[in-house]
């Protein structure tokens, strides 16, 4: 089986490929990456450079060349080509290269979220049952490395502030969701397949109280609804696109858009996620 894994520059992709090269041999991954230069350490570690870009699909059929399984991670949005679009790329490419499976990291309740960040992804997945390539979507809940600021500010003593309500967010590491990709990918091609991907399912309070318990940090908790939350974040002299996306982030967090019904991570990670407080350590280095 050969392999390509995009987005290998980043977090995931990294958590994905470090998962990957443990079961696969290196010769048979190759890597997407946007340039030589950024290709260089890979190609000293012995992977398969490919170099193109999601917005250009042209570059992505030639990339794509003789690789069974593409590992896609989805993109970053506000970039030149939208998302959706860049999506749509890297999925026509796939077929036209002769790909025969593909693995995308989705969101929560991917098919069906209205969450701001959503929509591209709800495109995604839709291109890719109809693309007639076998697939796995895993539909990645939140990282707790998203909530990084948060966790120093508290640590430092002052307030943790949130506008996501008592609904529940199912926090894991970004290296946790990489490992359990990357073992779904390294598994044989039998059914399509759709993992929902989280942590315990826990609140802001509770993310509170681990982080008290894991670093013996005194701070206040405070929780806003979501319009006092952005007048706090304006008040702090955020540029207004920021704003709409943190907020609407916690917006979504607040309407339930994080809670899943079930869970597929400990099962593919084959061992417990770490605990709340355990990964509060890790993220805080
Ligand atoms: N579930 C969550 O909590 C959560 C949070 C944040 C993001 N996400 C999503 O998950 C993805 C992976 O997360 P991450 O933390 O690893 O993100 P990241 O560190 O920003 O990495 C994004 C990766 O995508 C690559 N990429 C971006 N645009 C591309 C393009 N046009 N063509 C080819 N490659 C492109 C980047 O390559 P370059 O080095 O060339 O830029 C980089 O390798 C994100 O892109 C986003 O869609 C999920």
């Amino acid at each position: 089986m050969t392999y390509l894994v995009t987005g290998v520059t980043g977090g995931l992709g990294t958590a994905i490929l470090e998962n990957l090269a443990k079961q696969v041999p290196t010769k048979q991954i190759a890597v997407l990456v946007r340039s030589e230069e950024k290709g260089k350490t890979f190609a000293d570690a012995g992977y398969d450079v490919r170099i193109g870009t999601y917005s250009d699909q042209v570059s992505l059929e030639k990339a794509f060349a003789g690789i069974e399984t593409l590992i896609f991670v989805s993109g970053a949005p506000g970039q030149e080509v939208a998302r959706a679009d860049q999506h749509r790329n890297v999925i026509a490419a796939a077929k036209a290269a002769g790909v025969a499976n593909i693995v995308y990291t989705s969101i929560s309740n991917g098919d069906q979220s209205t969450a701001v960040l959503a929509p591209d992804h709800v495109v995604t997945e839709k291109l890719i049952k109809e693309s007639g390539l076998n697939y796995k979507i895993l539909r990645n809940n939140w990282y707790l490395e998203n909530e990084l600021e948060r966790l120093k500010a508290a640590v430092a003593g002052q307030n943790f502030v949130y506008a996501g309500g008592d609904s529940k967010v199912g926090w894991a590491l970004r290296r946790e969701y990489g490992e359990a990709i990357a073992n779904a990918a390294a598994q044989p091609f039998i059914d399509n397949k759709i993992y929902e991907l989280a942590g315990k399912q826990i609140n802001y309070a509770d993310l509170a109280e681990a982080i008290k318990e894991a670093t013996g940090a005194d701070f206040d908790v405070v929780s806003l609804s979501v319009e006092d939350y952005k007048a706090s974040l304006e008040k702090a002299g955020l540029p207004k696109a920021v704003i709409a996306i943190v907020a609407g982030i916690q917006n979504d967090i607040r309407n339930h858009q994080l809670e899943v019904a079930y869970s597929n991570l400990e099962d593919l990670l084959g061992h417990p996620q770490l605990t709340a407080v355990e990964a509060i350590k890790e993220v805080l280095g």
